[in-house]
């Protein structure tokens, strides 16, 4: 999770959003991993007093399914990219 400011970057919101990337070597894909991986990182930006974290995901990932259960919600499209947006609780 990286805050980009000035607009950069393709899942900016705003400068106070960190923009999140995930990726694991394929051998270790599909073994609920990178599900584990998106709730501690979501865990940490709430800890760290973030409200949001904000990703982009190819319309064709299956990883959309997972990044809707841990609570990203779809917020348009960039660049024929899903932009997708989690909200703290808090
Ligand atoms: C995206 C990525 C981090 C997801 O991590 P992962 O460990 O593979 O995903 P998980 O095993 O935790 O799966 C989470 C859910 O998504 C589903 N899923 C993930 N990848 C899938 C695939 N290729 N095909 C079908 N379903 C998939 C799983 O079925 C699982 O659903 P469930 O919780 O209902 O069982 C990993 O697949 C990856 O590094 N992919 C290549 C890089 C990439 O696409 N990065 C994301 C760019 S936005």
């Amino acid at each position: 999770m990286r805050l980009v400011p000035e607009r950069q970057g393709l899942a900016y919101i705003d400068d106070e959003t960190p923009q999140l990337g995930i990726a694991l070597e394929p051998e270790f894909q599909n073994r609920g991993f990178g599900k584990l991986m998106m709730k501690a990182a979501l865990a940490a930006a709430w800890q760290h007093g973030y409200q949001k974290v904000s990703l982009t995901v190819h319309p064709e990932n299956p990883a959309r399914s997972m990044y809707q259960a841990c609570g990203f919600k779809e917020a348009g499209l960039r660049s024929a990219y899903h932009l997708m947006v989690a909200e703290s609780a808090a």
